[in-house]
């Protein structure tokens, strides 16, 4: 087992990353629980999997479960799942000392989270990431949340957990798109910040593709060591964590005008991905070999990198609908080369229209 910090005044706290740590759910809960309770939220698919194991270990350290299930997909992030959660609290009597855990991938994460940044003005929570993508990204770093139907994640807080629990073992179950998925968000990482790893990923596509156990573990740990990073140094996104950021842009908007349906996370943003490299391109900010190098490596893992044929105008009225447009600019993150980066808001509508064009082809 290896073991992280998130580095932070006052909330610094624990990943724990290896092969079967869901058992160790209870003691690490122990820790932290100031009550008897705890609030379980899952899915049913991930409770299926693994909610018997979890719930197990908390009973085994004395403690006694609430459960709330919230349903599978993307399309349920949303404010309503979050109060029938807290509905499951107040039901429970669960009070501000007791511990909320988060058990499952990105949406049960963002939406648990969320219901315990609010609840009772907030109580302590862990996350249990259960996909990569929860594992790389969305476990750390404290952004929780839901979409509003007019946008992604418009709804949320800042709430940092207690603990993040990384079982590696977990992943064997997940879909191989749902896997793959979640890659996208670890070549982020390679592209933005660390030329090394980038390589690291092109030389073992294989051993990615297998799942193969010290390459996890590897991706894992040194995805949650630079997501770490960022946000001990940027916790409320001033402005270094906009950097992970890249491709998100884009990639919003191909998840809204699928519907919250059509793509998955990681795949809009592996999309976003190559419209930004294009766009690097074009601002003199990669080389054409570079781009083919991350274009390369997403194909290879079989992430999927063509935008689909939507109306570029309609993408870019979404795009300054997105969060991160400040004063009716696009904000941007773009690749500087592999390993660096440029926060910009000096492109013009007209070099998004021509790189969605080019991620088009
Ligand atoms: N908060 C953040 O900083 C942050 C960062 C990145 C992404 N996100 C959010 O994360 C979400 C995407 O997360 P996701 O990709 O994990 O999607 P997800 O949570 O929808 O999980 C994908 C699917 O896998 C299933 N699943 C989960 N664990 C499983 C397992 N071990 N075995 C089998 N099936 C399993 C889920 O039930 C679901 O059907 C998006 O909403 C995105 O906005 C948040
Ligand atoms: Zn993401």
């Amino acid at each position: 087992m290896s073991i992280l910090t998130v580095d932070l005044p006052q909330r610094s706290y624990d990943i724990n990353i290896g092969p079967g740590l869901l058992g160790q759910t209870g003691k690490v809960a122990a820790k932290f629980a100031g009550g008897r309770q705890i609030i379980l939220v899952s899915n049913p698919t991930v409770y299926g999997l693994y909610g018997e194991q979890c719930r197990e270990s908390l009973v085994n350290s004395g403690f006694e479960v609430i459960l709330s299930l919230m349903p599978d997909g993307e399309e349920y992030k949303i404010i309503a799942e979050v109060l029938k959660i807290v509905d499951e609290a107040v039901k429970g009597r669960i009070e501000r000392t007791d511990l909320l855990i988060a058990l499952g991938g990105g949406v049960v994460g963002d939406a648990a989270g969320f219901a315990a940044a609010i609840y009772q003005r907030g109580i302590d929570f862990i996350q249990i990431p259960t996909t990569l993508l929860a594992q790389v990204d969305s476990s750390v770093g404290g952004k929780v949340g839901v979409n509003h139907f007019q946008g992604k994640n418009l709804l949320g807080a800042f709430h940092q957990p207690r603990s993040v629990i990384i079982d590696t073992d977990v992943l064997k179950t997940l879909e191989r798109r749902d896997y793959l998925s979640g890659l996208a968000e670890v070549i982020k990482y390679g592209l933005i910040y660390d030329d090394e790893f980038f390589a690291f990923l092109e030389a073992r596509v294989f051993a990615i593709i297998d799942q193969d156990e010290e390459t996890l573990q590897k991706i894992i740990y040194r995805s949650c060591q630079i997501k770490s990073e960022i946000v001990a140094a940027d916790e409320r996104e001033a402005g270094l964590r906009a950097v992970l950021n890249l491709g998100h842009t884009f990639g919003h908007a191909v998840e809204k005008l699928g519907d919250y349906k059509t793509y998955r996370h990681g795949e809009a943003v592996a999309i976003g991905i190559n419209a930004a490299v294009h766009l690097a391109a074009d601002s003199g900010l990669m080389t054409a070999g570079e781009v083919d190098r991350v274009r390369d490596l997403m194909g290879r893992l079989s992430l999927p990198t063509r935008f689909p044929d939507f109306d570029p105008e309609d993408i870019i009225a979404i795009m300054h609908q997105d969060k991160k447009s400040k004063n009716g600019k696009i904000y941007l993150v773009l690749p500087r080369g592999i390993g660096d980066y440029v926060i910009t808001d000096n492109i013009t509508e007209e070099q998004v229209a021509k790189a969605i064009k080019e991620a088009q082809k």
